[in-house]
């Protein structure tokens, strides 16, 4: 990740290349650093008034060798999301100006209710979120001398003692997130071919050395065939790749609860026998972004040293047609003896998550949370901007409250027990698949319910539609967003 640097204006760099003025309606720019009589001016032209999303370039001010004020409307309708937005599109056209050192000057103002660290952390996840391009697999060479000899570098510019001690606080903390969130963008842009489960296991054994206090567990076929995981099993039939079930186990110190993390890990989702046909398969490499996620969100969990035990569960498998494949009115059993009838092969998270869920319940944690790409029904009834959460309500609501603070969107739906009969399967425990086109995401999170022992706290998670965008959307270019990490984290800094 580029480096984001922190000064105070008494040591501010002289004449940067650009400099980035953030701007309120109606307010003067006053003392604020590379600020000039013509900046002020400008600031109140007819054309741009510091109205929120609106820019304005000046190419020679006498402060700097140019400046980009950026509008953030009135102060006291600031949010932070907007001005994690504003500081990505910022961000991003210095980028286009192929400028190197930018500096952005932070604010002198904010909101009640916002405090300073708030501010400096959405400006710096602007930054990092907004900049993310996934190149691993560009041919043109990189020229390394033209890297180091001359870096893309960002300076926050506080202009007091109190405002640099909260960007250095914030800055860090936020590094530590947008650097999971990469780590998540990282694994889900990877082509599908090159993250078999085998390969997912030793990016879990990477993840647990760059960790403070983590542990892993990987379970091999033989081991799950133990503990009679059918459903891992049976949806890797398919593949030539074998499964693997990944354990990632963060214990700090002192420990006030501890948190299961579930996620759905299927590296490809080709459909199976019930073969997705045309665009339906497109980016279905993306179907393991809910087990980059849990692996996410724990190494920086560890990384802050959150007091909070975390259990990441992740099981991998490739979903594939061929003479091996489980077919439709197979019976597969999970590990709790439980058994579905398959009545779809592409209705394949859920099964691999019965198994996860099972063994999550088993740790006896005080919450389980699971994210999973479940269904296209969640992209239909709430887009790719909203994420779909069912389960405990009192959970949901706080979890709801982290993503508006993150600009995370997630809306609950119910799982009501009439649904319930949907899945009922006239010769197994239930079915893998409810009526077509009826509720398809409450009856997976009913399915997934299924495997829910004990009575702690549940909440999963459907992450369709936001955890892969066909198009850029604020801080997210497109293609995978690691989205929700950073709610989650947010939400486990209460929990
Ligand atoms: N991985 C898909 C869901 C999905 C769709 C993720 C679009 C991301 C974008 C899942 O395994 C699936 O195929 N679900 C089926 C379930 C159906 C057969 C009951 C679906 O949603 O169509
Ligand atoms: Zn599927
Ligand atoms: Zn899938």
């Amino acid at each position: 990740m580029l480096k984001v640097k922190i000064l105070s204006k008494a040591s501010r760099p002289a004449k940067p290349e650009l400099a980035v003025l953030f701007s309120f309606e109606n307010q003067p720019l006053g003392q604020l650093a590379y600020a000039d009589s013509a900046v002020e001016e400008a600031a109140h032209l007819d054309q741009f008034k510091s109205l929120k999303d609106k820019t304005l370039y000046l190419p020679a001010p006498q402060k700097a060798k140019r400046v980009l004020l950026v509008g953030l409307g009135k102060v006291a309708e600031l949010d932070l999301e907007s001005l994690r937005r504003a500081s990505s599109s910022a961000a991003r056209k210095a980028r286009d100006l192929k400028l190197k050192n930018i500096v952005f000057v932070l604010p002198n103002d904010q909101p009640k209710g916002m405090s300073e660290t708030d501010m400096a952390k959405a400006i710096a996840e602007g930054i990092w979120l907004g900049l993310y391009r996934y190149t691993s697999y560009k041919s043109k060479p990189k020229d390394p001398k033209d890297e180091t000899k001359d870096p893309l570098s960002f300076t926050l510019l506080c202009s007091n003692d109190k405002q640099t001690l909260a960007a250095k606080k914030a800055v860090a903390e936020a590094e530590i997130i947008c650097d999971a969130v990469y780590l998540v963008r990282d694994l889900v842009n990877c082509p599908p071919s090159a993250k078999p489960p085998e390969v997912m296991a030793s990016h879990a054994m990477k993840i647990k050395k760059r960790g403070k206090r983590l542990s892993l567990k990987v379970l091999r076929k033989s081991r799950m065939e133990a503990l009679h995981m059918g459903g891992v099993l049976g949806v890797a039939r398919g593949s030539v790749k074998p499964p693997v079930f990944v354990h990632l186990h963060y214990k700090p110190l002192h420990a006030k609860k501890t948190v299961a993390l579930v996620g759905k890990g299927v590296t490809f989702d080709s459909g199976g026998l019930s073969i997705k046909t045309g665009s339906h398969m497109l980016d279905m490499k993306c179907d393991m972004a809910g087990a980059a996620t849990v692996l996410g969100i724990t190494l920086a969990a560890s990384r802050l040293n959150l007091p909070l035990e975390i259990h990441a569960i992740a099981p991998f498998v490739e979903n594939m047609p061929s003479g091996s494949s489980f077919k439709v009115d197979d019976v597969l059993t999970f590990m709790n003896g439980k058994t579905a009838e398959i009545k779809n092969t592409d209705a394949e998270g859920r099964l691999i998550l019965a198994d996860a869920l099972v063994y999550a319940s088993r740790l006896k944690t005080d919450l389980i949370l699971d994210f999973a790409t479940l269904t296209g029904a969640a992209v239909v009834s709430l887009g790719m901007n909203i994420t779909a959460l069912m389960g405990d309500d009192k959970t949901i609501e706080k979890l709801k409250t982290a993503g508006e603070q993150c600009g995370e969107m997630m809306w609950p739906l119910p799982l009501p027990k009439i649904y319930r009969a949907y899945i009922d399967s006239k010769i197994a425990d239930i079915k893998n698949t409810g009526n077509s086109g009826e509720a398809g995401t409450i009856t997976a999170g009913l399915f997934l319910k299924e495997f829910v022992e004990g009575s702690q706290p549940w909440v999963h998670f459907d992450i369709a539609g936001p955890a892969f965008l066909k198009r850029e959307e604020g801080v997210h270019p497109s293609g995978a967003t690691g989205t929700p990490v950073r709610s989650v984290i947010e939400f486990l800094k209460t929990f």
